[in-house]
């Protein structure tokens, strides 16, 4: 069989998404550039009234409906644990350390704890990653093979935040490389975005064993580590793919179905970011159906974009 050159391969991945979106026929001679269109709305209702501030209502594409909940209303970790073995950070002195118990196994309170002050600490995204790197309060490192930390560009105004990295992101040490990771890149190029103008990172850096979901307390202890990651990249946009990222860093409990499509505010230093979540590329691919409404979302992330 003959190969197409990789230009024409991107445009059948493109047109195979648009395809899986809805978007089937083509009704008119002259083909319509939704992406430019979206953004010609978007600009005309900015000249029509003055944008509320991020994550207030009204924005967004069409009329995609609003909630606001904001970081400070998540509930706050613990108090470090008196689990024998566990020396929480700021207790001793010692940043970021957290010692085993007899039984071999990490407090969580402690690690939680441990996290924090650690995760506080980093100047910037190089530290934050050293950081991971040494820190030992999160069972899943040992059993990962590397540190998922990111990809993409630490000044993009667009940050992506999945779940836990799976086989292929704990091989290449990369986030979303893998099959989900291929769709990911192409509803990106549907709105005319790449790796290189997005950053992405999930909530969880190490996998955890056979693609289990993180458990609650793993993610606690993680959490730490991915709001610190927040306020460095300091995105204009929030995407979180899946209910998974949204739930553990907006604090909110709906159902993906019922969350996606609605733009939140993450609140950080006094800040409202702009986040909004959409279906997990994962979920994508196991229900093409929904491509239909993460299109949607994406055309309005785009719109958020330029209205900001
Ligand atoms: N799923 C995620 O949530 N993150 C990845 O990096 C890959 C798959």
């Amino acid at each position: 069989m003959q190969q197409s050159p990789p230009q024409s391969r991107h445009l059948e991945a493109l047109l195979d998404f648009y395809l899986a979106s809805g978007v089937d026929a083509a009704l008119g001679d002259d083909p319509v550039d939704w992406v430019r269109l979206t953004r010609i709305h978007a600009e005309q209702r900015q000249q029509k009234t003055p944008m509320p501030p991020a994550g207030q209502a009204g924005s967004g594409a069409g009329n995609l409906d609003q909630a606001t909940s904001t970081a400070a209303n998540l509930p706050a970790a613990a108090a470090p644990s008196t689990l024998a073995g566990a020396t929480a950070a700021g207790q001793t002195g010692q940043r970021g350390s957290a010692s085993l118990t007899d039984h071999g196994a990490i407090p969580d309170q402690a690690a939680i704890a441990a996290a924090r002050d650690l995760a506080a600490g980093a100047a910037n995204l190089e530290d934050l990653r050293a950081c991971l790197d040494s820190f030992e309060g999160c069972n899943l490192k040992r059993t990962a093979k590397k540190l998922v930390f990111a990809d993409g560009s630490p000044d993009a105004r667009i940050m992506l935040i999945g779940e836990a990295p799976g086989r292929d992101e704990d091989l290449q040490g990369k986030p979303f490389v893998g099959r989900s990771g291929q769709l990911l890149d192409r509803m990106l190029q549907a709105i005319h975005l790449d790796r290189s103008s997005v950053y992405i990172a999930n909530t969880v850096p190490w996998r955890p064993p056979g693609n289990r979901t993180p458990t609650p307390q793993e993610t606690e202890i993680c959490r730490p580590f991915i709001q610190r990651q927040i306020e460095l990249v300091n995105p204009d946009v929030l995407v979180f793919l899946g209910a998974a990222s949204a739930k553990t860093l907006l604090g909110v409990q709906d159902g993906i179905r019922k969350m996606r499509g609605r733009w939140m505010a993450y609140s950080i230093n006094g800040r409202e970011i702009a986040a909004v979540a959409t279906y997990h590329p994962a979920y994508l691919l196991r229900s093409p159906l929904e491509k239909r409404l993460s299109w949607r979302d994406f055309l309005s992330i785009h719109s958020k974009i330029v209205q900001q």
